[in-house]
Formats: C-alpha cells, sequence, structure tokens
C-alpha cells in the first residue's frame, strides 16, 4: 500500500481565532487501514509551492467513534498551519499518512485507575482524544485534565471539555490554569511549571493515586512536569510524552560517538511493507533516512527532526550513532528501535525493518 492516501476534507470547523478542526472522510477501502488509538497523530504531506511539506497533527476524536478528525493551531510564519487556514475547505483532498504514535497505554475495560494529563495550548489535541476513548472504554476509571492557556478564549476545544464534565461527572475532573486572566483560586493562575506542578501535587491531586500521566506542550513545560511527577514519587514508566516541536528544530549535528574514518561505506538492507531493498551509503554522508530516499526508497517520515517518530523502524543487524531523538521511549531504544532520520551507519552493515512495531 502507498504511504500516502489522497482523503478529502468533509469540514473545516474554527475553534478559536487560531484554531481549527479538520474532520476526514474515510472511504470503506481505507478504514482498516486508518483505524486509531487514541493519542495517535497523522502525517499530512501537501504541494506549498512546489514543496513537498509534511507535518503531524494528532487526532482528537475519540478512537470509538468513526470519525477521523485533527486540530491545527495556527503559528506566526508557519508554513503549513498558515497554508491550512487558507486553502483547507470541505472538498479539498490531503495526502494523509496512516495514523501513528504511542502517546497511549493500553485500554483495560475492568480498570480502576487515574489518569491525570496536563496540557498547554494546541497540545489539548491528542489528549482530548485520550480523554474521551479511555472513560468511554474504562467505565471505572477517572481522568484529570490540568490545561494551560494565557485566557479563556484561546482554550481549544472549550466547550467540548465542558460537555464531558457534564456527562462524566464525578470521573472527569478538569482545572484550567491561566496565565493571563485571573481567577477566583490562586492555584490556578500562572504557568504549567515545575512549582505549579508541585503545588498541584500537594493541593490538588494526590500523587500517590495518580496510575498514568500523559503530559503535551512546549518542550519546557513538558519537561519541567516530567521531573516534578518523577520528584513525587511517579514512575518514569506511568509517565507518557508527546512533543510537537523543539527549539532544537534544525540544529547542528551532535559529536559522533563513534569515530568514522575516511570514506569507509555500509551496505544498508531496509524491510518495508513486506519487501527488502539494499543500498550503499557512506558512513561520514547523510543520515540512514536521506540515503534512502536518495535511492528511491519510498519510507515514512516527516519532521526529519526527531521529534515525530514517523521514521521509527528497528535496528535488526548492525550499529548506528542516534543523534537528536525526543520520539522514543526507553523501553524502545532497549528493543533497538531508532529514528531512521536521526541515525548514522556506523558498522559496516545494517539492517533495518520498518514493519516491526513492538
Ligand atoms: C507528533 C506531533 C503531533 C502534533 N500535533 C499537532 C496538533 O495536533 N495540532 C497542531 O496545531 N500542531 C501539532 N503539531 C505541530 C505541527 O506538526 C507543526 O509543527 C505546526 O503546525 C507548525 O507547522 P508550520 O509549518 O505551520 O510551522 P513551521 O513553518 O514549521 O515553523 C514556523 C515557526 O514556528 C515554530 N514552531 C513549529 N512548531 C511549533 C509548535 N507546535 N508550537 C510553537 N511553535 C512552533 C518553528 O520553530 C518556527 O520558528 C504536532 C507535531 C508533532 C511532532
Ligand atoms: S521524521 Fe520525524 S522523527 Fe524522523
Amino acid at each position: 500500500m502507498s504511504l500516502f492516501q489522497r482523503l478529502t476534507v468533509v469540514s473545516v470547523r474554527p475553534e478559536t481565532r487560531d484554531a481549527v478542526v479538520v474532520t476526514f472522510a474515510v472511504p470503506p477501502e481505507h478504514r482498516e487501514a486508518y483505524r486509531y488509538e487514541a493519542g495517535q497523530h497523522l502525517s499530512i504531506r501537501a504541494d506549498i509551492d512546489g514543496e513537498d511539506v509534511r507535518r503531524s497533527y494528532s487526532i482528537c476524536s475519540a478512537a470509538q467513534d468513526e470519525t477521523l478528525r485533527v486540530a491545527i493551531k495556527r503559528i506566526d510564519d508557519g508554513l503549513f498551519s498558515s497554508w491550512a487556514f487558507e486553502h483547507l475547505k470541505p472538498g479539498v483532498a490531503l495526502d494523509v499518512m496512516a495514523p501513528a504514535g504511542h502517546f497511549n497505554v493500553p485500554l483495560v475495560p475492568e480498570a480502576r485507575r487515574h489518569h491525570v494529563a496536563f496540557a498547554a495550548g494546541s497540545g489539548i489535541t491528542p489528549i482530548l482524544s485520550l480523554i474521551k476513548t479511555t472513560l468511554k472504554a474504562e467505565a471505572h476509571s477517572r481522568f484529570t485534565l490540568i490545561y494551560g492557556n494565557r485566557a479563556s478564549s484561546s482554550v481549544i476545544f472549550k466547550d467540548e471539555l465542558a460537555d464531558l464534565k457534564d456527562r462524566y461527572m464525578g470521573r472527569f475532573n478538569l482545572v484550567f490554569i491561566l496565565s493571563r486572566e485571573h481567577q477566583d483560586v490562586d492555584l490556578f493562575n500562572g504557568r504549567i511549571d515545575a512549582a505549579k506542578c508541585d503545588a498541584l501535587l500537594k493541593q490538588w491531586v494526590n500523587p500517590e493515586d495518580i496510575d498514568v500521566a500523559y503530559i503535551c506542550g512546549p518542550q519546557l513545560m513538558m519537561e519541567q512536569v516530567r521531573d516534578s511527577l518523577i520528584g513525587n514519587g511517579i514512575a518514569k514508566s506511568s509517565i507518557k510524552l508527546e512533543l510537537f516541536g523543539t527549539a532544537m528544530n534544525g540544529a547542528a549535528r551532535k559529536p559522533r560517538t563513534a569515530t568514522i574514518n575516511g570514506e569507509a561505506g555500509c551496505e544498508v538492507t531496509v524491510i518495508h511493507d513486506g519487501r527488502s531493498q539494499q543500498f550503499s551509503v557512506r558512513k561520514n554522508g547523510p543520515s540512514l533516512l536521506d540515503a534512502a530516499l536518495a535511492h528511491g526508497i519510498e519510507l515514512p517520515y516527516a519532521c526529519k527532526g526527531g521529534v515525530c517518530g514517523t521514521c521509527r523502524c528497528k535496528r535488526v543487524h548492525g550499529e548506528v550513532d542516534l543523534d537528536n531523538q525526543f520520539a522514543l521511549e526507553d523501553y524502545e531504544l532497549a528493543r533497538g528501535f531508532i529514528l531512521s532520520c536521526q541515525s548514522f551507519p556506523v558498522s559496516d552493515r545494517l539492517t533495518l525493518d520498518f514493519d516491526q512495531e513492538t
């Protein structure tokens, strides 16, 4: 199957001044491939002034719904998000990759868990899907959302969250943290940072009562909340992170951990979609993803910056140097997963399998 399918936009709904909610139609023949888990994202491709531009957008609909929906927040001077605001209308067809990502935990219908999410700005998108999907799938579990914004006018999904609060009274706890609008409870004013998280864990959510924590927002907020959660006794393995972008985007390579002399080459075998293909690459050359693409091998990717995880594959044989990586968890690294956009060959031979999920 081709990496992208053309999906037609069926609706574009303004959510705030800077965010739109986009719903796609999935034709019956692609329904299975586009079935998703809460927390997953879509890589979307558009031709913008002759350039192949790819970006990832998290799914905000519930996994049990027969709906495929994302929310796009416009970034000042953002290439794709500005284009999307101008061009996306019902009837427009876009190239969309099948859902991907691991920002979730397996759902257990009989579980009695407390899921807690920290979101800021557009980071609410995958969290909304997680809330809706989890509350539906786990009838005895609870969900607490700590959601940071500047003011109530910039809160994405304000109405939908209020509806969820009414529908799941007693199981859904919603806390808005606002940085530029005063609220009566002082704890809820300001930004979500390490101090705020510590205070919330002292006064609002008992850390001993947290089974799973999800964090999605800017890099600094995510790191501070993660460190606070760990400092308050929550196991790292119970914390799920999703990063939308990083200040490191486009940053220079880190120094190699392995010394590569001269023009040594590596023979690479790539397994993708059941097909095995070979090519050679200089060890001091481009990333394994770029080398494969240059050899005409079509592989999944979006950000090329080690953030989205779309280019994830398993290193079955050989050694690589993995540069910037923000998408893989410790257990995935331990199992041999790498990001091909940030990996450079070290051994003389390598086998990379894009078909392995676990
Ligand atoms: C797994 C994943 C899921 C994502 N889900 C969503 C989502 O649900 N909704 C959504 O709106 N975006 C989401 N993003 C971010 C999205 O992919 C784009 O990066 C974002 O829309 C900006 O793209 P652009 O082309 O408009 O901006 P670019 O032209 O790529 O960037 C313009 C400027 O904005 C900065 N920038 C890039 N991304 C961001 C950001 N997220 N926040 C603030 N500044 C940024 C850049 O550093 C640059 O200076 C997700 C990203 C990832 C990796
Ligand atoms: S393409 Fe996004 S992590 Fe490699």
